[in-house]
């Protein structure tokens, strides 16, 4: 039997998640004792707390299946912990918990009666799941100059199509998985005037939200409050990416999408994992011991994003300041007219190219975030260091007194080290 009898016609072309495969390849070649620079895959460094751990251990027990929507104590202190960081107060009724956000991200799509708005640069999962859901889905190209943020003009301008549906759900990443750019309060408040006046509906995918510096993030409910489903989870900020719970929130407003992510829930997965959500809630609770796990980790990836980000530009590399997040986007455009000499013509020929040459992992912009195949830019996740090790150093330190100049070189090497081989390739194309 061949695919196009079994599978069905619109996922002939379908494949594997890009980045979830090039991690999976990376760590066989790290067993077979391979040693690469890691810039691959996006997770977090960090252990998890302690007393997540413990409570986990203490609920192990707990084997019934739980509301489709979360335990109600999850969903309070999910509640209390944005009203601490968010200032807004969001009912646990209007709270759904899943087994990770991306699950919850693709129920969504599923559900939705319009069209689909997704921005380029985007995170490798949002237009498969529009594929998977048979949505149609309209891409909003940005550009480096507005440091890849989608604009009200970017908008404006898709909205002259008149075969667009009434209603529209536009994804946006903040901050921003692949880019690391971010939104302010303003950027979000133009956006919103636009998004207004063409019925566009927000899902602002602010897994990345808890994990900003240099700057405080802007929640979107706190600009479009009847308009934006928040999806969000402690993935990344309590380092509990493969514990899979993760949630959205949704306004009063649309209660009826909640329901029907809710239908999807009670259909597919009846519920997030019993034990997890517990461990989670007694997490959150422990408010003050959160705090501080933020804040160490916070300030290391602030400290790690940055020196990425001053080496690889101070080579010619042109990138987005990170103000949050585990990621930049750098663009090796001036190294073009060297690669072509020696037939190096796209970002995944230049990303073999580095793996050959210095063993560096990248991931090429190209289509897998809907860029083009010659665009030179790529995605740089700087998370490859003992993500324990700088913890420990961090806490030693005291969050008192600030980080020295040299962390990155004595306490996360692997990454200072794969930063500097990245440099020296970029300086031997521009020798040749
Ligand atoms: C932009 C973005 N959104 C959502 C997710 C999904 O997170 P989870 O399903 O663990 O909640 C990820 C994870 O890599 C991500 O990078």
């Amino acid at each position: 039997m061949s695919k196009v009898e079994l599978v069905r016609s619109h996922l002939q072309d379908f494949g594997m998640a890009a980045n979830v495969i090039l991690n999976q390849n990376i760590k066989k070649q790290i067993k077979a004792g391979k040693s690469v620079h890691a810039f691959g895959f996006g997770q977090s460094p960090f252990p998890v707390m302690e007393e997540a751990i413990e409570a986990l251990r203490e609920h192990a027990e707990e084997n019934e299946y739980v509301p489709v929507a979360g335990i109600p104590l999850l969903r309070q202190a999910i509640s209390d912990f944005h009203f601490r960081y968010d200032k807004i107060r969001f009912s646990p009724d209007n709270i759904i918990v899943g087994p990770g956000s991306k699950e919850l991200i693709y129920a969504l799509v599923n559900v939705f009666g319009g069209d689909i708005l997704v921005i380029s640069p985007s995170w490798t999962t949002y237009k498969p799941q529009t594929q998977l859901a048979n949505q149609r889905c309209v891409v909003l190209n940005t550009t480096a100059e507005d440091e890849w943020r989608v604009t009200p003009e970017i908008v404006e301008k898709a909205m002259e199509d008149k075969t667009l549906s009434k209603y529209k759900l536009l994804i946006l990443c903040n901050p921003d998985n692949p880019t690391g750019t971010h939104y302010t309060e303003e950027h979000l408040a133009d956006l919103t005037e636009v998004f207004r006046k063409h019925n566009i509906l927000v899902l602002s995918d602010e897994i990345y939200g808890r994990l900003c510096f240099n700057h405080k993030h802007v929640c979107m409910s706190k600009v479009y409050p009847e308009g934006a489903v928040i999806s969000t989870g402690l993935s990344k900020c309590a380092s509990v990416g493969g514990w899979r719970v993760g949630y959205h929130v949704f306004p009063d407003e649309l209660k009826t999408l909640k329901d029907a992510v809710e239908c999807v829930g009670s259909n597919t997965n009846s519920c997030a994992c019993t034990p997890v959500q517990y461990a989670l809630a007694k997490m959150l609770n422990c408010e003050e011991k959160f705090d501080q796990y933020l804040n160490h980790t916070t300030r290391i990836m602030a400290k790690a994003g940055d020196y990425a980000y001053k080496e690889l530009t101070a080579a010619g590399v042109e990138a987005v300041k990170p103000y949050g997040g585990y990621y930049l986007f750098p663009d090796f455009g001036i190294l073009k007219p060297a690669l072509a000499k020696r037939g190096i013509t796209t970002g995944n020929k230049m990303c073999e190219a580095m793996f050959k040459e210095k063993s560096i992992v990248l991931m090429a912009g190209g289509p897998a975030f809907l860029r083009p195949e010659s665009e030179l830019t790529t995605r740089l996740c700087y998370v490859n260091f003992d993500g324990k090790k700088a913890l420990q150093k961090s806490r030693e330190i005291g969050l008192d007194k600030p980080l020295p100049e040299d962390f990155i070189k004595e306490q996360c090497s692997p990454l200072y080290h794969g930063i500097q081989a990245i440099v020296s390739w970029v300086l031997e194309q521009k020798e040749d």
